[in-house]
């Protein structure tokens, strides 16, 4: 019998949507390969025009069917902007979504500025939970949505100077819980992974 991700026939994605942000790198690029691999049609954005078109190179002679567009998810209208245009892709509807793009940085909780809050609370936190509002209309018309928060055991537990950065993910993990009970009825799933470093 195959792996799990070599194709094995009990599991598919054939006929999914996924959006996957921050693919180009890291957790994200395995995810979206690991998804187009079970037969999902895949869209992803990053911040960097080359890496992304490299990326997306590289799935096309994998034979992968994965899309994708510059975004800065940090600006809100770039997150509008996305969705608008991830949806026209789709046509309307989105199986699942991946809030994988994350940033962090580490430093004692003495040493944090105020110019270090934004980018990681903001990352984090308030993009996902954003992208999570835009894309609910279409994970509801899909009939069967999911959501999955890529957070961190530092979300969980105390892992030394990370305290900002624990405090998004910690944030992102309680709000998990909320959005799967608001959005059972909608037959959408909401679920994190406290990745481990
Ligand atoms: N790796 C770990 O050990 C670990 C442990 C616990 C949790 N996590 C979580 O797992 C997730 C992925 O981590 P990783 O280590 O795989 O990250 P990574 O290698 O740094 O990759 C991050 C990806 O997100 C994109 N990205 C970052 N900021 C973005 C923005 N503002 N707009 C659009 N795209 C953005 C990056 O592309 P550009 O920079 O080109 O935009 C890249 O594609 C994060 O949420 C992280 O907190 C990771």
């Amino acid at each position: 019998m195959e792996q799990i991700g070599g194709g094995d026939a009990r599991w598919s994605l054939k006929g999914m949507s996924a959006l996957v942000t921050g693919g180009t790198r890291g957790i994200g690029h395995a995810i979206v390969e690991e998804f187009a691999r079970f037969g999902a049609v895949v869209y992803t954005c990053s911040r960097n025009q080359k890496e992304l078109d490299e990326c997306l190179e590289e799935w096309k002679c994998k034979g992968f069917q994965v899309a994708g567009s510059v975004c800065d998810l940090s600006v809100r209208t770039q997150r509008d902007k996305l969705i608008e245009t991830v949806t026209t892709y789709f046509d309307g509807k989105i199986n699942i979504l991946v809030n994988n793009a994350g940033t962090t940085q580490l430093k004692e909780a003495t040493e944090f500025t105020a110019e270090d809050y934004s980018p990681i609370m903001g990352t984090n936190f308030e993009t996902s939970y954003h992208l999570c509002q835009l894309a609910h209309p279409f994970l509801k018309a899909s009939g069967c949505g999911s959501i999955v928060f890529i957070s961190s055991v530092g979300g969980l537990i105390a892992v030394p100077v990370a305290s900002l950065f624990a405090a998004s993910k910690g944030t992102m993990n309680r709000v998990t819980k909320n959005l799967a009970c608001e959005w059972a009825k909608d037959n959408i799933r909401v679920n994190a992974v406290n990745a481990l470093p």
